[in-house]
């Protein structure tokens, strides 16, 4: 089995919310476990400039509430080519480095992946950190919960105004290719219609389902649009909607970065913390090329293979149904 003495860790793609709780547990574990710790700055960019220091279990105390990362966080072009790798992988060695923690979404997977079968002397742990929510392999991935929180006090308050002034907004939520947070938030702010891109959506229902609203006395509607829905974009759709749903004024509002910041819930907290504690006893176990995820609340390893592989995560069906039938 392999034997582990010294691990980095690194943050790498969009930050996001929960990701210092995550490092705070890598570094103590691996404290804990008398392993040697060094924090890796600016994700795979940082492993080729070798912008890297010695962590000490007082490097990340008071970071548990901080949205971000402390490491800083980037998308690297240059780890994609053999140089880069290579570069990134003679500054490991140099550093007496076996092991690695990854803490990122699909792109940084794919890197991980690359790098680990070139060169496999180096142990290489996933965690899953995307607000999107989209890796195979783990039900809920770090920043999603505190991100669907932020995108619910933003609507809300968007409601007020909307119910104040008799209003319809269009509402671009983040999410690249998935409608995890669009459909979520979209439940738990009532919204009169929820644009995804795991399905698609007529133009003509949805005029009719707004239609319907009005002829039912609502004051106002809210549209969630997730930014990887295949309608034509939010603004598109506003305007095509304008000319049909005269008894509406109609807003546009596109809530961009503000859904990456702020504090991590409760629920990322614990789960940055559970799957960095994993993610160390796994290298520790002698495990790589895997992800640490949580599914049915308990650790589960999938080989990132797999998590890249199997990508499409999948809405629930009930949810998007019932999202339909409660808003009427
Ligand atoms: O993957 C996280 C995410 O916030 C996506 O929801 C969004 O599409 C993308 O990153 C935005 O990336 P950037 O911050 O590089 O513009």
């Amino acid at each position: 089995m392999r034997k582990i003495s010294k691990i980095a860790v690194l943050t790498s793609g969009g930050d996001a919310p929960g990701m210092n709780p995550c490092i705070r547990a890598v570094v103590r574990t691996a404290i804990y476990n008398k392993l040697e710790v060094v924090g890796i700055r600016q994700g795979y960019q940082g492993l080729i400039d070798n912008n890297m220091y010695e962590m000490n279990t007082r490097s990340v105390s008071n970071i548990l509430n901080l949205g971000g990362t402390i490491l800083k966080t980037a998308r690297c072009l240059p780890f994609r080519t053999d140089e880069g790798m290579e570069t990134a992988y003679n500054n490991l060695k140099a550093q007496g480095i076996d092991g690695i923690v990854v803490i990122g979404g699909d792109g940084t997977f794919t890197g991980a992946l690359r790098f680990s079968q070139r060169f496999p002397d180096i142990a290489v742990m996933g965690v899953p950190g995307t607000i999107d929510n989209d890796l195979y392999g783990s039900t809920y991935t770090l920043g999603f919960d505190t991100a669907t929180n932020t995108v619910i006090e933003a609507i809300d308050k968007i409601r007020d105004t909307a119910d104040a002034h008799d209003r319809l907004f269009f509402i671009e939520v983040m999410g690249r290719d998935s409608g995890a947070i669009a459909l979520r938030a979209g439940i738990s702010c009532g919204a009169e219609a929820i644009l995804l891109p795991e399905r698609a959506t007529a133009i003509d229902d949805l005029i009719e389902s707004l239609k319907a609203g009005q002829f039912n006395k609502k004051s106002s509607s809210i549209v969630i649009v997730a930014e990887g829905d295949k309608s034509g974009g939010v603004y598109d759709l506003a305007e095509r909607v304008r000319g049909q749903v005269k008894f509406y004024d109609i807003k546009v509002t596109i809530l961009g970065h503000l859904q990456r910041g702020g504090s991590p819930s409760a629920f990322d907290r614990i789960l940055g913390s559970r799957l960095g504690f994993a993610a160390v006893n796994a290298l520790i176990a002698g495990k790589s090329q895997m992800m640490v995820g949580l599914e049915a609340n308990h650790i589960k390893l999938t080989t990132l293979e797999e998590a890249l592989t199997q990508h499409q995560f999948k809405l629930e069906d009930d949810l998007m149904q019932m999202s339909e039938i409660l808003s009427i």
